[in-house]
């Protein structure tokens, strides 16, 4: 194992002792899913009766073999698609309930990123990320003052003026991560953020959304990857057929 995913593994593992801790303190939840399925077709059951809470602070990996359900329930919690029935709770509101005109307001608050990185071709790193900016109505002096600080947390800072296209996967995913954080959202969704990156990228990416959950947001990481979800040593939900076959706090990669 290179130098670089060595100290990334026991940056994680000595976060672990004080996070842990203060999550155990904090238990308000944020999010509840109750009893929430969701059914294509009359027939596929991709999210069976899922119920289960998660807290401030609490960093959770969601794990499960191809076609468990994991990208569908991310798609649930974001209210991208409506479940056919039971409820979810985000501080305290109904999100299926939500009124059109109220979810670009939720979407905000909610980051998310994923395996193919959805960025803009033929756009610099600065672009993409203002761009999240633009289409929400924030005022040109704000943008041209958040977005080098949000470019310096992912630390690209030299790659500003860089074209999409230029970018390795490593530094893709972190444009991604930076526009995923644009409206300080309190939840940080991530489905299968290093599908696509090398080991060395693959730790600099999971290194990140630590640091991200460190400073207060809820991290949901979705991910077939064994080696990362053991280093963690953070709760993680296993999912199978649509259903959450376990829960575990410090848990491994259960298959
Ligand atoms: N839009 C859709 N229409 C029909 N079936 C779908 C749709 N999305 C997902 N599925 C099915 O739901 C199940 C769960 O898929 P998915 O949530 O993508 O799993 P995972 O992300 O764990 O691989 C699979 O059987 C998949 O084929
Ligand atoms: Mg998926």
């Amino acid at each position: 194992m290179s130098e670089i995913n060595l100290k990334s593994k026991e940056y994680i593992q000595s976060s672990n002792a004080d996070l842990s801790s203060s999550a155990q303190k904090n238990s308000d939840t944020v999010i509840e899913f109750k009893n929430v399925s969701k059914t294509y077709q009359q027939c596929i059951r991709a999210v069976d009766s899922a119920s289960f809470k998660i807290s401030v602070g609490e960093f959770i990996s969601l794990v499960g073999p191809s076609g468990a359900g994991k990208s569908t329930l991310i798609r649930l919690l974001t209210a991208a698609e409506k479940p056919t029935s039971g409820q979810i709770y985000v501080a305290s509101r109904d999100i299926t309930q939500l009124k059109k005109q109220e979810l670009p307001f939720y979407h905000r608050k909610v980051g998310v990123i994923f395996q193919d990185f959805k960025l803009l071709p033929r756009k610099t790193v600065y672009e993409n990320i203002a761009f999240a900016l633009e289409v929400a109505d924030i005022a040109n002096k704000e943008i041209t003052e958040r977005v080098p600080k949000i470019i310096e947390i992912v630390g690209l800072t030299s790659r500003i003026n860089a074209m999409t296209e230029e970018l390795s996967g490593g530094e893709k995913q972190r444009v991604s991560i930076a526009r995923a954080l644009v409206h300080n959202p309190k939840l940080l969704i991530a489905d299968e953020p290093t599908g696509n990156l090398d080991p060395v990228s693959t730790w600099e990416i999971i290194e990140l959304l630590f640091k991200i959950n460190k400073q207060g947001t809820i991290v949901i990481l979705a991910t077939h990857d064994k080696e990362v979800v053991d280093t963690l040593e953070r709760r993680v939900i296993s999912m199978r057929d649509g259903k959450i076959i376990s829960d575990q706090e410090k848990g491994k990669y259960v298959l």
